[in-house]
């Protein structure tokens, strides 16, 4: 597995196609098969880059990193059964009420053993974690000890979720870029062997506090509480597009560094919005992929123009 956020160019709003050339290296010169490409999307991203993303307002938030899952046969041994997830509200409605075998709009023909309650869903290749931890063991352990902790930790569950689906208790997980040891520390916990390497020593130093807590390493996998807590929303791309007249887009690209006069379009925030009453409103849930609504809401004038 490789997790690659990818890089900007410096000084131009374009992306680096490292991260590009390494995946075809990978499999055209090493020989690696790729298994599956999943996108590991942080809801508390900041907005960066920040001169293209808040204040030249010429890009969107970079959110996603790409998490590869290269395999040295076509066959590695894979079961999605280990990181299922709860059916979604549509989901659980569609199951309730019934299904009626029928050709969807997407032209997929889906028969009446969709609707057959299997438990739980099976995932997209979209994994939502937010990176927020503010009060671990591992920080706390470094700042009684003057460590810096490291700048750039993965979220457990990150490494959780490959681990779970790629690995049986007792296999080996070699993690060489290992920063902090959050997959030694996660392999702890799912009695899975584990290797780190890591380049800077104090990173090591810092990372002995996942290990030397007393009752062993500490479960960061969120217990689902409730579906607030377990589902990320977001907004369809056209919930605020309300039929106002755009401002021209500037014809240099924003090469040109622009002051507005509207101090509220240089700090960032959008100008008010104006709700459409012909305009409905809807949400997309990201995790509720698995099923479409039993009728699917007809498109408004403005959105079957767009297509
Ligand atoms: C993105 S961080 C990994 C963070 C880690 N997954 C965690 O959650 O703490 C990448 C790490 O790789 C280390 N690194 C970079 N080049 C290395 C090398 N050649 N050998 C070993 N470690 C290296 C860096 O020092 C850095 O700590």
């Amino acid at each position: 597995m490789i997790d690659i956020g990818g890089a900007w160019n410096p000084g131009t709003p374009t992306r680096s196609l490292y991260h590009f050339k390494l995946l075809i290296m990978l499999c055209e010169t090493f020989g690696f098969h790729l298994a599956q490409d999943f996108y590991w999307w942080n809801p508390s991203r900041l907005p960066t880059p920040a001169e293209w993303v808040t204040v030249r307002r010429i890009r969107v938030k970079d959110a996603i990193d790409a998490v590869w899952w290269f395999s040295k046969t076509p066959w590695p041994k894979a079961s999605n059964r280990r990181v299922l997830q709860p059916y979604s509200k549509s989901m659980r409605e569609l199951l309730k009420k019934g299904y009626r075998a029928k050709k969807r709009p997407s032209g997929h023909d889906i028969s009446d053993k969709f609707a057959v309650d299997n438990g739980a869903a099976i995932p997209p290749n979209l994994i939502a974690i937010p990176n927020t931890e503010s009060n671990s063991y591992y920080l706390r352990y470094c700042q009684e000890r003057g460590i810096t902790p490291h700048p750039a930790r993965y979220p457990a569950a990150l490494p959780e979720y490959f681990i779970r689906m790629l690995t049986d208790e007792g296999d080996r997980v070699l993690d060489p870029f290992a920063g902090s040891r959050v997959t030694g520390e996660v392999c702890e916990r799912l009695q899975r062997r584990w290797l780190c390497v890591e380049l800077v020593e104090e990173y090591l130093l810092g990372a002995r506090g996942r290990f030397e807590r007393t009752g062993g390493p500490e479960p960061e996998t969120k217990a689902a509480s409730d579906e607030d807590d377990t589902y990320y929303r977001m907004p369809h791309p056209g919930i605020l597009w309300n039929g106002a007249t755009d401002e021209p887009l500037s014809a240099d690209g924003g090469k040109t560094r622009r002051v507005s006069a509207d101090p509220a379009r240089n700090s960032g925030q959008t100008a008010p919005f104006r709700p459409s009453s012909s305009r409905p409103a809807p949400l997309l849930d990201l995790l509720e992929a698995e099923a479409e609504p039993a009728t699917p809401a007809k498109p408004s004038r403005d959105q079957s123009s767009r297509q």
